[in-house]
């Protein structure tokens, strides 16, 4: 089988590793990849937004399977496209992708069907909003942007006059385009916040071990919010009691609502759920696989990823006789370039990666890197995912930062806390 991987990041390093592993793969492709891609496959110089030289590659070289990484391609209608061509494809077509795409169309969604998530209304208009925070009480609220906004559309707001600066900022100011044309104002849930990942093929759910992510740039959860400073697996937060509510009244219905709405959901599902004192409540969805969630899930995932992916994709999910899993934790320690996640700058060369992947239990998986001039450099602010292994969440993370410590460049850095959190 050929596999097209799309995308960039620490999340499809991760794909492309593990596909690459499959008796069933003769090759893996990825579009446009990394400095860590090439060690397992072929790059193409075609960007994860150009749909049309994609199918076409695909069709020119008969992909067997296309694996998209990141959602703007998937809410874009790449997967619609590769259809029409009679490509296969795993992913949400653009009607699915709505789930990560629209936070209106999922907050209403969830409440048709009745799942658990935070009371929400919704506002295209300034006065209206105001009005709406002026009247309600003086209590935290949280204020998104609907369409896709690489995540920064969200605002935990302290008091009413945050929240209403928020709204103007996506209403009025339009700081995020057309993806801000309307509101979704919301209750500020408490607890803590796992990455629910399933396999979808329409019908059948095949949930992953449960991951945990640190958002937060600095140790302690402290700093701006970023795209993810680290991640492992399993959360034992989630217990198998929880799991089974979050799969019976998160998981089943938004599956068959999208079913019985006329767009069967298949991809990755993923739930952003808050564990509240009144049981899981779904904070958000995205519809592909968590970066860095997916690299501590790949890391310890037996099964023959290329044969569920192709599975979900034909809608034979059900075929399927369970995932197999390595018993062991694993930690992936996020290492930045300096200024993340702000501005920062390019082209630094990377020292030690050899050293570190050779520690047993490692993998360092390459997110923001190219090889230029035969030397691996930091192209991206999430640089690298450095994952490991061990028989305890604590000697996972041991092994991770041994490996972290291996590797060095001109301003690099990372969080020194991944995984404290984790019970
Ligand atoms: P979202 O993109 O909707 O997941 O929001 C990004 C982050 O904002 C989440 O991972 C949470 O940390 C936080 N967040 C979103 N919605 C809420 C909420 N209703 N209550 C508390 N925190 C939230
Ligand atoms: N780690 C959060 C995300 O992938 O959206």
């Amino acid at each position: 089988m050929k596999i097209l991987v799309i995308g960039s990041g620490g999340r499809e390093h991760a794909l492309v590793w593990k596909l690459s592993q499959s008796p069933l793969v003769k090759k893996v492709y990825c579009a446009p990849g990394n400095a860590g891609t090439l060690e397992n496959g072929e790059n193409l110089a075609i960007a994860a937004d150009d749909v049309t030289r994609l199918v076409r590659f695909a069709r020119e070289n008969a992909i067997d399977l296309t694996v998209v990484g990141p959602e703007a391609p998937l809410v874009a209608g790449i997967v619609d496209e590769f259809r029409r061509q009679g490509l296969v494809i795993f992913g949400p077509t653009a009607a699915a992708a709505k789930l990560e795409g629209s936070k209106v169309f999922t907050k209403k969604l969830l409440r048709k069907a009745s799942i658990p998530t935070a009371d929400f209304a919704v506002f295209s208009r300034f006065p209206e909003a105001e009005r709406y925070i002026d009247e309600g009480d003086e209590q935290p609220l949280v204020v998104k942007a609907d369409g896709l906004a690489s995540g920064k559309g969200v605002f935990v707001c302290a008091t009413r006059a945050e929240a209403k600066a928020a709204v103007r900022t996506i209403l009025q100011e339009r700081s995020f385009g057309d993806a801000g044309s309307q509101v979704v104002i919301e209750e500020c849930l408490v607890g803590e916040e796992a990455s629910i990942l399933a396999i979808v093929d329409g019908d059948t759910i095949v949930p992953l071990e449960v991951a945990q992510d640190h958002k937060r740039a600095y140790d302690n959860d402290l700093g701006p919010n970023t795209g993810g400073m680290g991640a492992y697996c399993p959360a034992s937060v989630v217990t198998p009691e929880i799991m089974d509510e979050i799969v019976r009244r998160i998981l089943v219905p938004t599956v068959h609502t999208m079913k019985v709405d006329g767009c069967p959901f298949s991809g990755v599902l993923y739930a952003g759920v808050m564990l509240t004192t009144g049981g899981p409540r779904v904070l958000e969805f995205n519809v592909r696989f968590g970066d860095p969630e997916a690299q501590p899930v790949l890391m310890r995932l037996k099964t023959d990823l290329a044969d569920v992916l192709l599975k979900a994709a034909t809608g034979r999910l059900g075929e399927l006789e369970g995932l197999d899993w390595d018993p062991r934790p694993a930690v992936c320690v996020v290492m930045a370039s300096e200024g993340y996640p702000g501005d920062y700058k390019k082209g630094h060369p990377i020292y030690g990666l050899d050293e570190a992947d050779a520690l047993p239990d490692v993998k360092v998986f390459h997110a923001g890197t190219a090889l230029k001039n035969g030397e691996v450099q930091n192209t991206g602010g999430r640089v690298l995912g450095v994952t490991a292994l061990g028989n305890t969440i604590a000697e996972a993370k041991q092994n991770a930062y041994a490996a972290v410590d291996r590797i060095r460049w001109n301003g690099g850095w990372c969080r020194r806390d991944i995984s404290d959190r984790a019970k």
